[in-house]
């Protein structure tokens, strides 16, 4: 055992800065293989093919067996109107917010038939928790005590959310453990801000055997700057600081509309939460949370993806419960290639038209920039713009594994190590392929796919409903962690998709 420069104990490695920390569980996404074309100078993706991890995924997936595949028939226009369904990224948050009271927590627009909506009612249950389904969509929590301080592995490895119940678990009991993430494979994802930023409360970590192990005599505020607007660091840091003594101030803090809705949830439970100027978030420590009831964000990715699945079709869907607040960003880029969509009271209204898009120079960024899980579905209408597209990825180092099989579908898309963007880029010095440049459009064809992780499984659907033939997509275990019955919304709009296999 020894101490590292962080100061926290163990055996495995937790560095200090991005990309430096604990790796995560594969190097890429990148199990595709181009038989496609590939513009001069583009390099092939790394076939970073680990055999353990993908058994670890075939087996850690929620239930869904190895021979379920979708058949896609493509061309078919969608038309219609769906419900979009809460935000996946918002409701496992709630869900474990719900750990930090005795009182009951109630849940509405909750997405049930989601993988990781099972996966966090598990490891709370795990916990000690009552989770009971009281509508479709409505769902009651209540921990009068926890009954474990131990997030099983086999649920641990399964996604990432393990970690934010550490906060929660020490208030209660003093000490936590967890498996070490697992989740999708778009790079490496170390959860060395969340480490860094619990150890700055008072939590003691010690990292062993593949687990983390935590404990404190009790949380106290402290002033937590991250290295980068991270997400999930920020919630970790967020929920733990809640019931610390004293005051919390995360500067260079998140603000995606899944966080905000975490801290209106938790205010509904008693705290204290400041939104400041500058990222920086302050949340003065209370004794005690009480229950509180609270309805899901709708689920902008769901929104993407659908709304650009009208677009490939040329078809025309109204997208009830859509939240033009939380897809400002999106809508902007839309009219920038020239597509049109009309917001309404209660919904927005996305038509395609017989005119292909115009191409664009793209980047992802931390909200309010265009998302990084927004990058896989419009990178495949891209495919079908005029033009020259580029795409520059500063969030994820390893997100376009999925472009290889675009290519075998008929795309022209080729990636690239340099930054082909103006975004400062923590990946300019590394040697990944985080830049894509797209030629099109392109007729894409049918082909049998196999989804490597949740947004890019979404954007081989996309890329098979708007292509020529019937395509077969396995790996569906992915999508349906993520999204919400997509294929039967599909179906709803006119699409020819079927489950089989089941
Ligand atoms: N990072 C570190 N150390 C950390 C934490 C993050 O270096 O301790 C780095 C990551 O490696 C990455 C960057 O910071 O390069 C940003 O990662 P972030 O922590 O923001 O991502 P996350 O919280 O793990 C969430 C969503 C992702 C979404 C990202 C970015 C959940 C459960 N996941 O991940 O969603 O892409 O924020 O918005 O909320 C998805 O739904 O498909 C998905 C991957």
């Amino acid at each position: 055992m020894r101490e590292d420069r962080s100061g926290i104990v163990g055996n495995g490695i937790v560095g200090s800065g991005a990309g430096n920390g604990i790796v995560g569980s594969g190097a890429g996404a990148g199990n595709g293989h181009s038989n496609g074309r590939r513009p001069r100078g583009a390099r092939k993706a790394p076939m970073a093919h680990n055999e353990a991890d993908e058994l670890e995924f075939g087996s850690g997936t929620w239930q869904v067996g190895e021979q379920v595949h979708y058949v896609v028939e493509g061309g078919i226009p969608l038309h219609g109107e769906v419900r979009l369904s809460g935000a996946k990224n918002a409701v496992t948050k709630l869900m474990v917010a719900s750990l930090l009271t005795e009182d009951r927590c109630v849940l509405h627009n909750a997405p049930r038939n989601l993988g990781d909506t099972a996966i966090t009612e598990r490891v709370l249950r795990a916990l000690g928790s009552e989770v009971e389904w009281t509508g479709e969509a409505d769902v009651a929590l209540r921990t009068r005590q926890t009954t474990s301080t131990v997030v099983p592995l086999e649920l641990g490895k399964k996604n990432r959310l393990a970690v934010l119940t550490v906060g929660p678990m020490l208030h209660r009991a003093g000490r936590a453990t967890i498996p070490q993430p697992g989740g999708d494979r778009i790079g490496p994802r170390p959860i060395d801000f969340h480490l860094l930023g619990l150890q700055q409360m008072g939590a003691a970590i010690e990292d062993r055997d593949g687990l983390y192990y935590f404990h404190t005599t009790g949380l106290k505020g402290a002033t937590i700057e991250l290295p980068f607007p991270s997400v999930m660091a920020t919630e970790t840091i967020l929920i733990a600081a809640t019931l610390a003594r004293g005051v919390t101030v995360i500067k260079n803090a998140a603000i995606e509309p899944e966080i905000m809705d975490l801290i209106k949830f938790l205010q509904k439970m008693g705290a204290i939460i400041e939104q400041r100027v500058d990222r920086k978030i302050v949340i003065e420590g209370v004794p005690r949370l009480h229950g509180a009831e609270h309805r899901v964000l709708s689920d902008r990715n769901e929104a993407v993806s659908l709304a650009i699945a009208a677009y490939l079709t040329r078809g025309d869907v109204r997208l009830v419960g859509a939240d033009q607040g939380t897809l400002l960003t999106f809508l902007n880029t839309l009219y920038r290639v020239g597509l049109d969509f009309s917001v309404e009271e209660d919904a927005i209204r996305f038509f395609g038209t017989d005119e292909p898009p115009r191409s664009i120079a793209l980047e992802t960024d931390v909200h309010p920039g265009f998302m990084t899980d927004w990058q896989q579905p419009f990178t495949v209408l891209l495919t079908q713009a005029r033009g020259m597209s580029v795409v520059h990825e500063t969030i994820f180092n390893d997100r376009f594994g999925y472009t290889y099989e675009l290519n075998k579908m008929g795309a022209d898309t080729g990636l690239y190590t340099k930054c082909l963007g103006e975004l400062e880029c923590r990946f300019r010095e590394q040697d990944s392929l985080h830049s894509c440049i797209v030629r099109g459009p392109t007729p894409l064809h049918a082909a049998d796919l196999t989804m490597p992780d949740i947004r890019a499984g979404a954007s081989y659907l996309l890329a098979a409903l708007c292509a020529h033939g019937t395509s077969r997509v396995w790996g569906i275990e992915h999508i349906e962690r993520g999204y919400d019955n997509l294929h039967a919304k599909l179906r709803g709009l006119g699409a020819h998709i079927e489950r089989v296999g089941a």
